[in-house]
């Protein structure tokens, strides 16, 4: 039997990547972060394709998709995101980038050298792929399909808790609005905006734990 396709949506910092990590791993599916994605495009912009201002060239980097290519490595059980040969996992959650990011995610032409990635990667199915339009655009079809949400003061708190932990210095006021202004862009732009998919469980997990949110999860989930 095919074993099942599941789409994870919502907002930033409602842990969406840290829980499917969690529940693929005890189905045996294969997890994939699609945000990181889209910050590995990210720093590949802001090392290569800026402007004298310091702005991103997005003409440069629209050029320059030949030149990228990312790739998730198993690292003693860790999945650890590769641009062209280099770990970049710690640095695609630097400030820098994720004040960039939404900017960069909201061009058609990274969503398009992105979108067949993400396709092909889920053709064989036995994947979960956490993000912000899988379920509405890149995983239409999917078999399960989830939406996170969370108060903006809770997640707040838990990306900076996040930042913490990885080393990297952190203002809670300037990360409550990175995460406004992240969501805004993201909420807003044209092409395949963060938005619940019709068909999607919605939780919201203010008040959850990460272990209460992937039970929660996992109740849906019993009979695959
Ligand atoms: O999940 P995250 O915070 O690491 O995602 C980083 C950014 O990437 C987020 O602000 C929006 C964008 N993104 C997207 O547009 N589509 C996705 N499927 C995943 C992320």
């Amino acid at each position: 039997m095919k074993k099942p396709v599941i789409a994870i949506d919502g907002y930033s910092s409602t842990g969406k990547s840290s829980i499917s990590k969690v529940i693929a791993e005890k189905l045996g599916l294969i997890h994939l972060d699609t945000g990181a994605l889209y910050r590995g495009v990210t720093l590949f912009a802001l090392q290569n394709c800026t402007n004298e201002d310091g702005t991103l060239d997005f003409e440069k980097l629209f050029s320059s998709f030949g030149d990228i290519q990312l790739e998730f490595k198993n690292d003693h059980g860790e999945l650890v995101l590769y641009l062209n040969d280099t770990d970049i996992s710690k640095q695609i959650r630097s400030n820098k980038v994720s004040d960039n990011v939404s900017l960069v995610a909201k061009q058609k032409e990274v969503r398009d050298f992105l979108l067949q990635a993400q396709r092909s990667l889920a053709e064989k199915g036995g994947i979960m792929m956490d993000g912000r339009d899988i379920g509405t655009v890149v995983l239409p079809n999917a078999d399960f399909k989830f939406f996170l949400t969370a108060s903006i003061d809770e997640r707040t708190k838990r990306r900076y808790a996040e930042l913490l932990s990885l080393g990297i210095d952190a203002d809670e006021q300037q990360v409550k609005q990175n995460l406004i202004i992240r969501d805004k862009i993201d909420s807003e732009r044209e092409i395949a905006p963060l938005k619940q998919a019709e068909d999607a469980i919605v939780i919201d997990n203010t008040t959850l734990n990460k272990k209460e949110t992937i039970e929660l999860i996992l109740s849906y989930l019993k009979n695959i």
